[in-house]
């Protein structure tokens, strides 16, 4: 019996549980062996775990965004979780005071991946139902994964905005070679990081190939930059004052000379900080419904980690993978 089978697996391991809608097709698909559950699927180009597909076929077909929703973008493992974390303080700075003192702060008592949920993970994994989507107040806001390929044709038609994050190669690769390993069951092992990170170069990952992921945003962002907004991890964290103002200008609700007075913006970065969020009893405890635990998405968030995993021969082969595929389009690291 594959793990897979076992009922006592977290969901985020679950395979056998198809939708018959989505069965031929995926079935249809190149398949490889994943690095968490036993397999990625080769969909438009880009590798999805089967449940996690299913979840991409449905929202594709099912969700309709609205002219004002904001959509957070991301590459796994580029900051999602500390981007959501902002975006949630800065829209809803009014009605919760981005202070650490307040109590009633939601990112206090809630992991940001609950205030802000996945659409093809949380919202339309449900094999069975649709989500119901009136409880969100406008501007919604929500999360993906998906390649700028795979999105909703309603994403791409509408003014929605598009906030997109992702990270220096050689960190994210770092960072989910840590997370999967996490992840996967203790029979499986990990993955070593040499096997994982041919994968990765191979564009065998989460919603790889990492650098066609980024290109589809960044060429779109520069076609559109009204619509797209085209962050990077580092700059979160060597000049946050400056990009967290960016976002806020970016999505309509720019800091006014009054809340930087108070020190708003402040406020939030230090609410949002990998210190508090990563101390947080909810974040040291609680479990995604998926089953991911919390803390699995705090580990450093630092700049640089990989100059203590990576051999120069991996260095080298990520910048000349890099170079050839990015910095031609004036995108570089
Ligand atoms: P490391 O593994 O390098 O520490 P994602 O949220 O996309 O899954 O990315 C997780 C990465 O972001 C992890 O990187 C994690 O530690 C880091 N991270 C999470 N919260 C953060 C925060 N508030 N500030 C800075 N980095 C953070």
């Amino acid at each position: 019996m594959q793990e897979s089978e076992s009922s006592d697996l977290p969901k985020y391991l679950e395979e056998k549980e198809l939708s018959n809608e989505w069965k031929e097709v995926i079935g249809s698909l190149r398949t490889e062996k994943g690095w968490v559950a036993n397999h990625l699927h080769n969909y438009q180009g880009f590798w999805h775990n089967t449940r996690q597909l299913q979840g991409v076929l449905s929202c594709q077909k099912n969700f309709h965004a609205h002219d004002t929703d904001i959509l957070i973008v991301t590459t796994p493992k580029s900051g999602t979780t500390w981007l959501k974390a902002w975006t949630f303080a800065l829209l809803n700075r009014n009605q919760y005071p981005p202070n650490t003192q307040n109590p009633n702060h939601p990112l206090l008592t809630k992991n940001p991946h609950f205030l802000v949920p996945f659409l093809e993970l949380n919202l339309y994994i449900d094999k069975d139902t649709l989500p119901n989507l009136f409880s969100f107040s406008s501007p919604r806001l929500f999360s993906t994964h998906l390649p700028y390929v795979s999105l909703p044709k309603s994403v791409k038609d509408s003014t929605c905005k598009i906030v997109y994050l992702c990270r220096d190669p050689k960190d994210t690769f770092v960072s989910l070679w840590h997370f999967t390993n996490k992840l996967r069951p203790p029979s499986r092992g990990a993955n070593s990081l040499e096997e994982a990170f041919d994968k990765f170069c191979r564009g065998v990952s989460l919603c790889g190939p990492f650098w066609a992921h980024l290109l589809g945003y960044w060429q779109k962002s520069l076609e559109e930059p009204k619509k797209i907004m085209f962050m990077r991890f580092e700059e979160m964290k060597m000049k946050p004052k400056f990009v967290l103002k960016e976002l806020a200008r970016f999505l309509g609700c720019p800091f006014s000379q009054e809340e930087e007075d108070e020190g708003v913006v402040d406020d939030i970065l230090k609410l949002c900080s990998f210190d508090n969020l990563s101390n947080l009893q909810v974040n040291r405890d609680g479990k995604l419904s998926s089953g991911e635990e919390h803390q699995a998405f705090f580990r450093l968030g630092q700049i640089g980690d990989w100059k203590n995993h990576l051999t120069t021969e991996m260095i080298q082969q990520l910048h000349t993978i890099t170079e050839k595929q990015l910095a031609q389009q004036g995108l570089r690291f």
